[in-house]
């Protein structure tokens, strides 16, 4: 029953059978077995191990199963072990002893290697188009909320007004590197390891460039032992995963935190909050701290994978079977987040009033040290200045705007009546016209940036 029982003269154990088997979760690889072993079949047929004849009743056969595949009413059986397996088994009932030929010159190790290849290579463009989406809602929001202004902080504690646009591209940009690593990683992983065998390449004359073609693959691998091993795109993908998810949980982090009552910045759309069943006031960002919580979950299913392929000798070893279900985990748990986490932020008001409210004139602080400098004061003494000026203010228990003329005066000579233009959040972050800074115009220069990296 098995596709390797010959040797054996007994049964493997009930329970080791079920702890070998991997059609549970490797049966997603059930279009990209299909295909491969479609290609191999024609590679089979040029090198003259099959007949004309015996490649078209093989290929009509897989055709037929990938279509059973398609209409959801292929049934296995419960001696498929893995979809290689079930795959190849079916196609036997389907086209009779010819099925026994696909397997010439082929093993499982450079099969798997090569399925698991395509459904990422696959995946790709899915996950892609839903972080691209977010990346949009981002955008939206930049574009809907500009000229807002709030409170910027470092140490999360109150430093320089910034526009709210400039707080959601900063996030965008995030993304816009995810998505760009993602690419890259998909490139990585269109290499092509059919053809590498069990471990030392098949004995057949394969012409693997055109299998990599027919594939999709833009290259083939270059030694067989690697080739069966090498999961670096899988752990990559994780990566992606990982560091992906930590830039999402650093975005909800902040929106958790400015839809406190305490900040009041942003209110989450009901669509998107969730209630307590016990107190009736309660209106929580579930959906934010889930992305921070899923975060957590990627950075482990990463950890996993490398503690997995750390210390494996060359070539195929059984421990790779793990490889598949954190990446379909990873994959699964994006494709459920970034859709819900778009609409969330589509749908959140903004209140600026509560963000001008969370100004205070100590914020200024730097732009009445570089006033000083703008009139010839080194910035290490201006800096000194105005730290005096805030202690004062702070002593007399008053804003910083607050302190008279002359006390401005009693610190610096240079300080004169228009001081006071200062301490405007809105003149303030108009200065940081840098590419990159705050002021509404390099903001808008960063939209327009943002929308051409989005395409
Ligand atoms: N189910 C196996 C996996 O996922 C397929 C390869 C099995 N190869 C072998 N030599 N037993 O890795």
């Amino acid at each position: 029953m098995t596709l390797w029982g010959g040797r054996f003269k007994g049964e493997l154990d009930r329970q080791a059978w079920a702890l070998n088997a991997s059609l549970s979760f490797d049966q997603r690889l059930a279009q990209q077995d299909v295909r491969g072993s479609l290609a191999w079949a024609r590679a089979l047929q040029q090198a003259r191990v099959l007949s004309a004849e015996e490649c078209s009743q093989i290929c009509t056969g897989l055709e037929a199963v990938a279509q059973e595949f398609r209409q959801g009413i292929f049934v296995f059986q419960p001696a498929d072990e893995d979809i290689h397996t079930a795959v190849e088994r079916r196609l036997g009932e389907l086209i009779g002893p010819a099925a026994g030929k696909l397997h010439t010159g082929r093993s499982r190790n450079d099969q798997v290697a090569t399925d698991f290849r395509l459904w990422l290579l696959d995946a790709v463009p899915g996950v892609q188009a839903a972080l691209a989406d977010l990346q949009g809602a981002l955008l939206e929001r930049a574009e809907q909320d500009f000229g807002m202004v709030m409170p910027g902080y470092t140490h999360l504690q109150r430093a320089q007004p910034i526009l709210l646009s400039h707080w959601w591209l900063a996030h965008f940009w995030a993304l816009q590197r995810d998505r760009d690593r993602l690419g890259e990683l998909a490139d990585r992983a269109a290499t092509l390891p059919l053809g590498s065998g069990a471990l030392a390449g098949a004995p057949f004359a394969v012409d693997r460039q055109v299998l990599a073609q027919e594939l999709g693959f833009a290259r083939i691998s270059p030694n067989s032992l690697d080739a069966v091993a090498d999961r670096d795109f899988a752990a990559e993908f994780l990566f992606f995963a990982a560091l992906h998810g930590v830039h999402l949980s650093r975005l909800a982090e902040g929106v958790v935190l400015f839809s406190t009552a305490e900040f009041g910045f942003i209110e989450l759309s009901d669509a998107y909050s969730t209630g307590s069943s016990l107190m009736p006031q309660k209106k929580n960002p579930d959906v934010f701290e889930l992305a921070r919580g899923k975060a957590g979950t990627l950075v482990g299913l990463l950890t996993g994978l490398l503690a997995t392929l750390k210390g494996l000798p060359s070539a195929y070893d059984k421990d790779l079977q793990e490889d598949k279900q954190p990446v379909f985990a990873a994959h699964d748990t994006l494709l459920a987040l970034l859709p819900v986490l778009g609409g969330a932020l589509r749908s959140l008001a903004v209140r600026p009033d509560r963000m001008s409210a969370g100004l205070d004139a100590a914020m200024l602080a730097t732009d009445l040290a570089d006033y000083l400098v703008r009139a010839g004061v080194p910035f290490r003494h201006s800096h000194q200045v105005a730290g005096q000026a805030v202690r004062l203010a702070a002593e007399k228990q008053q804003p910083l705007d607050a302190l008279s003329l002359d006390e401005f005066r009693s610190l610096h000579p240079a300080f004169g009546p228009d001081v006071y233009q200062v301490f405007d959040p809105q003149h303030s972050a108009a200065r940081r016209d840098v590419p990159g800074g705050t002021a509404p115009e390099a903001v808008r220069a960063q939209i327009v940036q943002a929308k051409t990296a989005l395409g």
